[in-house]
């Protein structure tokens, strides 16, 4: 295709009015004096600055090698550690039938797919892929986008403009923030979780614009907690409103598997679905489920879609595989959170008399996912306790801002099928002695 897969054909040349895209300006004429400040800093020495002042407030972020050997397997530095860092939450990453079937598609289809979706990239895997998911998730139609990421960013962009508003919880995660930014809507943030709130700014901002979208984690990455989404449902039909869900933790875990919609016991509407096959499908991807007519205007208009090269066959055929086993034992799905459950019992009890908070920690009250949050409070104090952790043999990560709001940092525990029961029940003896011991975490 040469240079002409860099342009998506389908795209118009010159863009309708309803396409809010951004476009490049011409450079102004040069001034008089256009020579750089004599001092400028160069770009090195911003980035030793930046680095040192990360450095100093325990903040820098470091990449270290880790070999997956599993759902609940890690080597890190020459050794062999029980990982509950890891996202595949149904151990599917590895599972043979959707191992093969990534061998097989790159052996027929090749290790790429050679042009956005518009162009040549949309091999014939794309379909059965589509199709699994708007079945799994109720929906008329689903998307697929090359990751997570760009569904968000894609989705959001294409939906909304400078004339309309989103409403956001205020964790949600960066790439939903980076959709709204694209969108140039205006965006406000709730306070988290609070349906409430999100209201009170309904009735005060709806009126002024013309389209409002309210979006919100289905299963909060950080946090493990539920969107309270039959009352956001409720508000988005009182106002007119659009709902949509970044079902990236929630799908294969909750709702029997079917994602934070069909996990609150009623029939709730959610008309875009967002998620990602990067997690509990164990491969790579992020989707969109909507309608017939939505999902065409995103395979129109998602500007993430459109000039972004389609995902590598094996990734699509691995997806669909994970999809398969997934519709076919919804039972697989409580046993993350079974897993999570049993940590956070044994944990407590074990800190007894002691509560979490006496120890400087704090747990979530209930458990309804496979993600476990223990704030702690500092940067500092986070790594401490994970690097105790990994001294015996668990691997477990730091989370630090700004990931998450200041003075929140915590460890994150994410639990799989793979996880054996002795070894969570391992990790909480680990985690009790760590918070009680003085020594252990400083
Ligand atoms: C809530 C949430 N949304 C979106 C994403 C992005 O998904 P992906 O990793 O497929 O880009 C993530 C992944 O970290 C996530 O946690």
């Amino acid at each position: 295709m040469g240079s002409t897969s860099r342009r998506a054909p389908p795209a118009p040349a010159s863009k309708p009015a309803d396409d809010p895209a951004p476009q490049p300006q011409s450079a102004p004429p040069p001034q008089p004096q256009s020579a750089p400040p004599a001092a400028a800093e160069t770009l090195d020495a911003i980035a030793a600055r930046k680095l040192r002042a990360l450095d100093g407030r325990r903040l820098r972020r470091h990449l270290i090698v880790t070999e997956r050997r599993g759902a609940a397997a890690a080597r890190r530095n020459g050794r062999d550690l029980i990982s509950f860092s890891c996202n595949d939450y149904l151990g599917l990453a590895h599972h043979p039938a959707v191992v093969e079937a990534a061998i097989e598609a790159t052996r027929r289809y090749g290790a790429g797919a050679g042009a956005s979706r518009l162009v040549t990239g949309n091999h014939p895997l794309y379909e059965e892929l589509e199709r699994r998911l708007a079945d799994l998730k109720g929906a008329e139609a689903a998307v697929v986008f090359g990751s997570g990421y760009l569904a968000n960013t894609g989705t959001i962009a294409a939906l909304v403009g400078a004339q309309d508003l989103i409403l956001t919880d205020e964790l949600s995660h960066s790439c939903i923030a980076a959709g709204a930014a694209l969108s140039r809507a205006r965006v406000l943030a709730f306070r988290h979780n609070d349906a409430e709130a999100a209201g009170g700014l309904l009735e005060r901002y709806r009126g002024e614009h013309r389209h409002c979208l309210i979006v919100t984690e289905g299963v909060f990455s950080m946090d493990g907690d539920l969107a309270p989404l039959p009352e956001l449902a409720r508000l988005a039909a009182r106002h007119a409103a659009w709902l949509m869900t970044d079902d990236a933790h929630a799908l294969g875990v909750v709702g029997g598997g079917r994602g934070s919609k069909h996990a609150h016991g009623e029939t709730i509407d959610v008309p875009l679905q967002m998620g990602t096959l990067s997690k509990a499908v164990g491969a790579y991807g992020g989707y969109v489920c909507a309608s017939t007519k939505v999902a065409e205007w995103l395979r129109n208009r998602a500007r993430t879609l459109v000039y972004s090269t389609g995902l590598p066959p094996g990734v699509v055929a691995a997806a669909s595989a994970a999809l398969r086993l997934i519709d076919a034992r919804p039972e697989l799905a409580t046993e993350p959170v079974r897993r999570a459950a049993l940590f956070v019992d044994t944990l407590v009890d074990r800190l007894r008399p002691m509560t979490p908070e006496r120890s400087g920690a704090a747990l979530p009250r209930s458990v309804r996912s496979a993600i476990v949050p223990l704030v702690v409070g500092s940067a500092e104090r986070a790594l401490t306790l994970a690097e105790a952790l990994e001294r015996r043999g668990f691997l477990v990560v730091a989370i630090r801002p700004p990931t998450v709001p200041s003075g929140t940092a915590r460890l994150r525990f994410a639990f799989s099928a793979e996880h054996d029961e002795d070894d969570v029940l391992r990790l909480a003896e680990a985690v009790a002695q760590c918070l009680t011991s003085r020594g252990a975490v400083g």
